[in-house]
C-alpha cells in the first residue's frame, strides 16, 4: 500500500485486503500493520508519527497511553461495533471521534447466534467428532438426542437490533421468546412474540439463553457462578456479545459438573482463547473465533463504514456513526 508522504497518514493497525479501503486511499496513503498480531503494532507507536487517523480492531487496546503517542491523530475508526476495547473518556478529554460500525452485522451475527444455537441444541460437535471416531456403529434410536427448538424456551439477554434479529429467526422455528432488556420494546406492531421478563425468571425459564449485550462494568461476568447456578439444569449457554459477560471458570465448571446441558461461544476471555484451556476438551462445548460478522459482505461494508468515519472525521464533519457523540458537545463549549 502506498507509503507516500505527500499524502496525508492513515493507520489501520492490522492489514486487510486493500480493495476495502479503496474510499480512502485517493486522499490518504494508509500504511497497514501486519494482519497476525493483536494491538496496534509498536512500530506505529515509536517516533514522531504523523498519522491523522487510525483505524482500529477490536482487540486493539486504546487508551490513553497510545494515544498520547499519536499526538496527530483526528480521528480514531473502530472496525467494530463494539467499542469496549477503547477508552472513549480519554479519547472525548482529546477531542477525537471515535467511529463504530453499528447495524451493518447485525443479520450475519444473528445468523451465527442460529447456527450455535442448532449445532449446540442437536449436539452437532458431539455427533461429528463420534462418528470421525468411528462410533456411528448403526442408527441408533437413543443415540446424539438433542433439544427440538420448536416450543423450547429461548431467552435472549439484550434486545437490541441482534437481539431482535435473532427473535425473529426464532420466532420462525416456533420458539417461545423471553427476553431481558433495560428498554423492553414497544408491543404494537412487535413482529414476533416475546415477552419482557426480569433475568431470574429468563434464567429459570428458558432451555437456551443467548447473550446480546454490550462490555460494560454492569455486564462484565454477568453470568457467573450465581446466575449460570440459576439457569434450567440441561440448558444451553449461548454467547456471541463479549468474552468477560461470562466468567469462563464458572461456565467451565457447571460443564464438567453437568449443571449444564451445552455451551455455544464466539467470544470468550481471553480471545485469542488459548487451545489447552479445558473447555475445549468438552464435548457438550462449541467454540468459534469471533466470526459473528465474518462473513464477505458483512466485512466489506464495515470496512466502508470505517472509511466513511474515517473521511467525516478527517474533513470536519461529523462521523456517520460516532461511539462518543460527547466530543461534539464539549468541543463546542470550547
Ligand atoms: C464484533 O464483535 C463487533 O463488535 O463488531
Amino acid at each position: 500500500m502506498e507509503k507516500s508522504r505527500t499524502k496525508p497518514l492513515v493507520l489501520m493497525s492490522h492489514a486487510v485486503p486493500e480493495a476495502w479501503l479503496a474510499k480512502l486511499t485517493d486522499r490518504y496513503a494508509v500504511e497497514m500493520g501486519p494482519a497476525d498480531t493483536i494491538g496496534i503494532p509498536d512500530s506505529f507507536l515509536q517516533g514522531d508519527n504523523p498519522a491523522v487517523g487510525v483505524i482500529t480492531l477490536l482487540m486493539d487496546k486504546v487508551d490513553g497511553q497510545i494515544l498520547d503517542k499519536l499526538p496527530y491523530l483526528k480521528v480514531v475508526c473502530n472496525f467494530a461495533a463494539g467499542v469496549d476495547n477503547i477508552d472513549l473518556g480519554a479519547c472525548t478529554q482529546r477531542g477525537l471521534p471515535v467511529g463504530n460500525t453499528p447495524g451493518v452485522l447485525t443479520q450475519a451475527t444473528a445468523d451465527l447466534t442460529m447456527a450455535l444455537i442448532l449445532a449446540a441444541a442437536r449436539r452437532l460437535p458431539q455427533a461429528q467428532e463420534d462418528a470421525r471416531a468411528g462410533l456411528w456403529k448403526n442408527w441408533a434410536p437413543a443415540g446424539w438426542l438433542g433439544l427440538e427448538l420448536s416450543n423450547s424456551t429461548l431467552g435472549i439477554v439484550g434486545m437490541g437490533r441482534i437481539g431482535q434479529a435473532v427473535a425473529r429467526r426464532a420466532a420462525s422455528f416456533g420458539m417461545r421468546i423471553l427476553y431481558n432488556d433495560s428498554t423492553p420494546l414497544p408491543t404494537a406492531g412487535l413482529e414476533f412474540p416475546a415477552s419482557p421478563v426480569n433475568l431470574d425468571t429468563l434464567l429459570r425459564e428458558s432451555d437456551i439463553v443467548t447473550l446480546h449485550v454490550p462490555l460494560t462494568p454492569g455486564t462484565r461476568h454477568m453470568m457467573d457462578t450465581e446466575t449460570i447456578g440459576k439457569m434450567k439444569p440441561g440448558a444451553i449457554l449461548v454467547n456471541v456479545a463479549r468474552g468477560p459477560v461470562v466468567d469462563i471458570q464458572a461456565l467451565t465448571d457447571a460443564l464438567e459438573n453437568g449443571h449444564l446441558g451445552g455451551a455455544a461461544l464466539d467470544v470468550t476471555e481471553p480471545e485469542p482463547f488459548p487451545p489447552d484451556h479445558p473447555l475445549y476438551r468438552l464435548p457438550n462445548c462449541l467454540i468459534v473465533p469471533h466470526i459473528g460478522s465474518a462473513t464477505e459482505r458483512t466485512r466489506r461494508k464495515m470496512a466502508e463504514i470505517c472509511c466513511e468515519n474515517m473521511l467525516a472525521g478527517l474533513e470536519g464533519r461529523r462521523l456517520p456513526f460516532c461511539a462518543n457523540p460527547d466530543v461534539y458537545t464539549i468541543r463546542q463549549k470550547q
